[in-house]
């Protein structure tokens, strides 16, 4: 059977309106982004005849602008999970226009083949290579690719040239069966593969071809600054004090990192201190901190869900294959972000806070409590199940209007049960064994912005007593006065 294929245009009219589409990578890697920009031309072409045009969107992560963002300008939004980072998409979640709901990103797989969202009619994959009997070979990222492609009745596969062939055998793609049938993820060590290095697809589904040519377009991190730098350089002495006391064994553990500026400025500090071995990573985004880390020697292997690196570290990548093969392995969502293999590899997690209460509970999502940042992402998978959790967080925001730390959380992504230590450029709180009112206090004490810790120490003045000693009608008082004033320094506790 030869293969279909034909234009980005005449692909995307395989899509109707309402249509749930899945679509593959992680990040921009590995997400499509031809046939996007065509299908949003379709929704405003069909707007502008005043004819309905929305598809529902199932990604493994954000994507780039030519996905998330094309759709979201095109109102074609129909609904939306889960993590996206796009301004446009933000913006149409936060003024009602793009139905979003937010999910940890290991169960949005299962919860697409158990049935609880709606089933994916078509699936648009980004391939750098593919066969006649249905063997696709992904590109820089998984996401949710192994799902989408078995349970939509319709396959849109974009072949990206501008992505070597050399990928082949960095995959490793496996779906869990469903209760009660389920079995362990046999998964003991970082580096170990249990499934294939292609997904196999009916042919009979592939109803497009699409051949293009397009970068995933990263732009390059903001060099560490002076605040990152401590943040992450007390990340680092933290868990040099932590293996120098035999908690962390001799061997090291695998680490997860977020993504992001602070994330780079972290894996930055821990490559530079003498006193971190060699280690691992068990995360679901690698990128590009993780290869300088890899080159210089820091780290010896890292698995992942995508490759989040720019066009100059991707090339350099595939120039070094040789280097790099045995030295990665990409993984669907729901394995590289599974709590039952986090908890057994025993991982250090880093993850970054919006908010953190002086009681140790993290807002990762809600600015204010109420608009969507980004979503949960990975976070909260990692954090329930690490072997040590840790938050990390500039103490103060805009220009120090806003503190990080408040009384209590705006909104709730993670709780003190699961979060064990913060970090800020201040200091580490180690926030393990101890009662509420301690944490408050390692909180206040260590990582807390010079301009807010007597407003904070202030605060628990007020204390209605209790375990947790709140005052649950001064407790959101900062972010009141962050409404009225713009600066949260302004609070006053006399009224109350
Ligand atoms: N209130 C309002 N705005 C705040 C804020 C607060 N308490 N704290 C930070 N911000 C703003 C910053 O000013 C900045 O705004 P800008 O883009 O207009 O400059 C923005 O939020 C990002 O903050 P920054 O300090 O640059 O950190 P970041 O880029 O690392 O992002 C999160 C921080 C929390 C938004 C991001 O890490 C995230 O989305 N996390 C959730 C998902 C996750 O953890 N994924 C990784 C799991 S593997």
């Amino acid at each position: 059977m030869s293969l279909p294929f034909m234009t980005a245009a005449e692909a995307a009219k395989f899509i109707k309106n309402g249509d749930a589409i899945g679509f593959s990578g992680f990040t921009s890697a590995g997400a499509p982004k031809a046939v996007t920009s065509e299908l949003a031309k379709i929704a405003e072409a069909e707007h502008a005849k005043g004819n309905p045009f929305k598809v529902g969107m199932y990604t493994g992560a954000s994507t780039s602008d030519m996905l998330d963002g094309a759709l979201a300008r095109a109102n074609a939004v129909l609904f939306r999970t889960p993590y996206q980072s796009h301004k446009d998409l933000r913006a149409a979640i936060n003024n009602g226009e793009a139905p979003y709901y937010d999910l940890h990103l290991s169960q949005i797989a299962q919860e697409l083949r158990y049935g609880f969202l709606k089933k994916v009619d078509v699936a648009i994959m980004e391939a750098c290579d593919i066969s006649e009997d249905g063997t696709i070979i992904l590109t820089t990222g998984v996401g949710i690719s192994p799902t989408i492609a078995h349970q939509a009745d319709k396959i849109i596969i974009e072949l990206n040239h501008h992505h070597s062939k050399s990928l082949k055998g960095m995959h490793d793609l496996y779906e869990p069966a469903a209760p009660p049938y389920r079995k362990d993820i046999p998964i003991y060590t970082v580096r170990d593969r249990i499934g294939t290095p292609y997904l196999k697809v009916d042919p009979k589904k592939i109803v497009a071809v699409v051949e293009t040519d397009l970068q995933d377009g990263f732009a390059p991190f903001t060099p560490p600054n002076e605040v990152t730098v401590k943040i992450g350089d007390n990340v680092a002495k933290f868990l040099a004090s932590e293996l120098k006391k035999g908690i962390i064994p001799k061997e090291f553990l695998p680490i997860q990192s977020g993504v992001g500026n602070i994330a780079n400025a972290v894996m930055d500090s821990l490559g530079k201190n003498p006193e971190i071995p060699t280690f691992t990573m068990y995360t679901e985004v690698i990128q590009e901190s993780i290869f300088t880390l890899m080159k210089e020697g820091h780290v010896s292997f890292a698995s992942g869900s995508s490759l989040t690196i720019t066009e100059e570290v991707l090339q350099d990548m595939y120039s070094n294959m040789d280097f790099f093969h045995d030295k990665l392995v990409l993984r669907p969502q729901e394995i590289s972000n599974n709590p039952e293999v986090i908890r057994r590899l025993g991982l250090i997690t880093i993850n970054t806070a919006l908010e953190a209460d002086i009681f140790g509970n993290i807002n990762s999502t809600h600015v204010t409590g109420t608009r969507m940042m980004n979503g949960i992402g990975g976070s909260g998978d990692f954090t329930r199940n690490a072997f040590i959790s840790i938050f990390t967080t500039p103490s103060v925001a805009k220009g120090g209007k806003i503190s990080a730390f408040v009384p209590m959380v705006s909104h709730h992504d993670h709780s003190e049960h699961s979060v064990k230590v913060i970090i800020s450029e201040y200091g580490i709180a180690d926030l393990r064994a101890k009662a509420p009112i301690e944490r408050a206090k390692a909180i206040i004490e260590n990582c807390v912005h010079p301009d807010y810790k007597q407003l904070l120490w202030d605060y628990l003045k007020l204390s209605k007593g209790g375990h947790s000693p709140q005052n649950l009608y001064a407790c959101f008082a900062m972010h009141q006065q962050l409404q009225e004033s713009g600066d949260m320094r302004n609070t006053d506790w006399s009224k109350y």
